[in-house]
């Protein structure tokens, strides 16, 4: 029979993960503080460990050090409702087998269970610790821990990312924590914004260009690549890119090299590429609008940002983060109430974080207490529905408020939609402040 060893302070949990683990034949030692499961592991190894993070005084992540201290190969699955993108770093970085979001479908614990019996002779070599910085984003959801993972694992290598998902999702954030947590982290991080440059201009933007290739070209133009050498580039909005430049940026990922606009030779850099991308890039593809063979480039490693309403549960946290945040900036004592923060996840949420960042601020200014009350306040006072109309401008921002929830947050559809051009469209945006 194979030994398990199972740290989990909540009694009702511990019994039924003892039970559900017994039945498929595993002879489960259970405990309920790391003192004790440090006791056991001294005693002996176990080659499964399951324990939760936060339990007393010490950590999961102490259980996870004492079990590879004892035996490299020991299969550590670690458990937790308040994961991080930082726990599950230090985490990945103590070479703990799984991480799994409470609260978790039996089935889920099982499989990672069978999984780490199948893995135990393919273990990753131990990696050093450090320091991390308190957590930049905020979501223990199960949703949120895939992202985290994803984002641990790809980050160390250099392959070339793309990060899809709807307004206000996060896709910017994310690609900055890539970049944090690789080994270019002390190099440049530079942001390009492919849908605010002209088409004709982003080449020369991405790549330089030599005095005279153009007129007004009164001296050399180092591109972005180049002055990102060894860095990371940010290539936002990539499905807004010419079916021209695509072609160019295709030759670059493949060569790595630049030829600035002019310029007889090419040149080497060393940038690694994320991109980001509202669009539904496949359905591009499929309509004809986006290149293929770039779509396979740098669909290496995909990662899809869950929009807020299919992650209701983070909806407290952030809410909570962004109140504490905006009290301190203005100096205020706004308290969030029960009440508030279920109003808040009762909304869907259309431009995502971003949108509720900015009800939260609002109310931070505006209210004493965020109560039911106050949040269905300033959601009408953003989504004039409700309200008879007054003015012109009024109805428009009611209509674009409706094509954005319709298209999901997809501002190029609404775009469409509405008649208007993308960049009008974020002027718009930007003074609703959605
Ligand atoms: N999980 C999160 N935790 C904390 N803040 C977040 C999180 N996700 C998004 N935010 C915040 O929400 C705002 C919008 O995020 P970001 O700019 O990364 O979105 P985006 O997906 O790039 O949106 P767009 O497609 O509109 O450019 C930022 O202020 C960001 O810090
Ligand atoms: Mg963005």
């Amino acid at each position: 029979m194979q030994k398990l060893l199972l740290v989990e302070d909540d009694p009702a949990l511990q019994f039924t993960i003892k039970t559900a683990l017994e039945v498929q034949g595993y002879a489960v030692d259970a405990v309920s503080t790391t003192g004790e499961a440090i006791e056991r592991l001294d005693d002996g190894a176990y080659p499964i460990v399951i324990t939760d993070i936060y339990i007393d005084e010490r950590t999961g992540i102490d259980v996870l050090n004492a079990a590879k201290r004892r035996d490299p190969r020991c299969a550590v699955i670690l458990m937790t409702g308040r994961g991080t993108v930082e726990t599950v770093m230090e985490a990945t970085r103590g070479g703990a087998f799984d991480y799994i979001a409470k609260p978790f479908e039996l089935d889920t614990m099982l499989g990672a269970v069978t999984r780490a019996e199948a893995a135990r002779n393919d273990n990753e070599p131990e990696a050093e610790e450090e320091d991390l910085p308190e957590s930049s984003m905020i979501g223990s959801s199960a949703a949120m821990v895939e992202v985290y993972k994803k984002v641990t694992r790809v980050a160390p290598t250099d392959a070339t990312v793309v990060i899809e998902g709807e307004t206000g999702t996060g896709k910017e954030l994310v690609a900055r924590m890539v970049h944090r947590f690789s080994q270019r982290s002390k190099q440049a991080f530079v942001a390009v914004d492919c849908a605010a440059i002209a088409p004709s201009l982003l080449e020369s933007e991405l790549f330089g260009a030599m005095r005279g290739a153009f007129t007004g070209a009164d001296r050399d133009r180092v591109g972005v690549f180049e002055a990102a050498n060894r860095g990371t580039v940010f290539l936002d909005e990539i499905g807004e890119i010419e079916k021209s430049f695509q072609a160019n940026l295709l030759r670059f990922l493949q060569e790595r090299e630049i030829r600035p606009v002019g310029a007889s030779r090419a040149k080497e850099v060393d940038v690694r590429v994320i991109c980001a991308t509202n669009r539904d890039l496949q359905r591009m593809v499929d309509d004809g609008k986006f290149r293929e063979d770039l779509w396979y480039r740098l669909n290496t490693v995909r990662i899809v940002l869950p929009p807020l309403r299919e992650r209701r549960d983070d909806i407290p946290l952030l809410a909570r983060f962004y109140v504490n945040k905006y009290n301190g900036r203005y100096n205020r004592e706004v308290r969030l109430m029960d009440s508030g923060v279920r109003e808040f996840q009762n909304f869907t949420w259309p431009g995502n974080v971003r949108q509720l960042q900015h009800v939260v601020e609002r109310l931070v200014i505006l209210s004493d207490r965020i109560d039911s009350e106050a949040v269905l306040d300033a959601l009408t006072a953003m989504d004039s529905r409700e309200k008879p109309v007054e003015t012109l401008a009024d109805a428009e921002e009611d209509q674009i408020r409706k094509v954005l929830a319709a298209t999901g947050g997809n501002k190029s559809k609404a775009a469409q939609i509405l008649g208007i051009e993308r960049k009008t469209l974020y002027r718009k945006l930007e003074r609703m402040k959605l």
